[in-house]
């Protein structure tokens, strides 16, 4: 496999009140031209995280206002919104835009953390389809984060799951989804209430 993106022993750690929290731990991961890669866990294993280190805009990396203000520029928003509070945008508009603007650019990769999770049931559908559509139309890789097994399994060519910051297991759906060996894999999808059994795998 040719990477894409290549991520080599990963460890992120934020201060928080003079308190260190080691959010990444030696994370190694690969993801294709093309390849959509879920990264499944439980709140706070790291995940946002991940699609923050890759976009480049965990704080202090990014050197956070000039940059957000740049990129607000970027998308003919004025730099003002990076000031406002998140309930003055509407949340599932601003994500329908978001994505919208994310595929406008024609990116090899898109990170996407919770991007339909706040969406109906039939636009969420649309969105999904949408963005297979462009993957394989433009080989556009995804790096997909969603607490909805459902979708992910729909979605993703293969699957990561996070444990603490730390790398539980990754694989392909048969592996990961339906027969996950590490406690955290089980309990994800012993917790998941009825999994959609089409995969990519199926689809290939
Ligand atoms: N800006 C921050 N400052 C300090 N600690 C942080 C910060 N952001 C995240 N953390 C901590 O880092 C760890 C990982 O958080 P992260 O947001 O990456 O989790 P997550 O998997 O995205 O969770 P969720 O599913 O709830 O979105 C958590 O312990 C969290 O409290
Ligand atoms: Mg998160």
């Amino acid at each position: 496999m040719t990477a894409l993106l290549s991520i080599h022993d990963l460890t992120v750690t934020y201060r928080r009140d003079g308190v260190e929290v080691t959010a990444l731990k030696n994370i190694s991961l690969d993801v294709a031209a093309g390849e959509s890669l879920a990264v499944i866990g439980e709140s706070g294993s790291g995940k946002s995280t991940l699609a923050l280190a890759i976009a480049g805009l965990l704080p202090g990396s990014a050197r956070i206002e000039g940059r957000i203000a740049a990129l607000l520029q970027r998308v003919e928003l004025s730099a003002d919104l990076a000031g406002r509070a998140i309930h003055e945008i509407s949340g599932g508009q601003r994500q329908r835009v978001a994505i919208a603007r994310a595929i406008a650019t024609k990116p090899s990769l898109i990170v996407l953390d919770e991007a339909v999770s706040a969406l109906d049931v039939s636009v969420r559908g649309q969105i999904l389809q949408l963005l297979l559509d462009l993957q394989r139309e433009e080989r556009i890789a995804y790096l997909f984060i969603s607490h909805d097994l459902g979708v992910i399994r729909a979605i993703a060519h293969r699957f990561v799951i996070l444990d603490a910051g730390r790398i539980a297991e990754s694989g392909n759906a048969r592996t990961v989804i339906d027969a996950p060996r590490s406690a955290i894999g089980k309990a994800l999808v012993a917790a998941a209430p009825r999994l959609n059994r089409t995969s990519r795998q199926d689809a290939s």
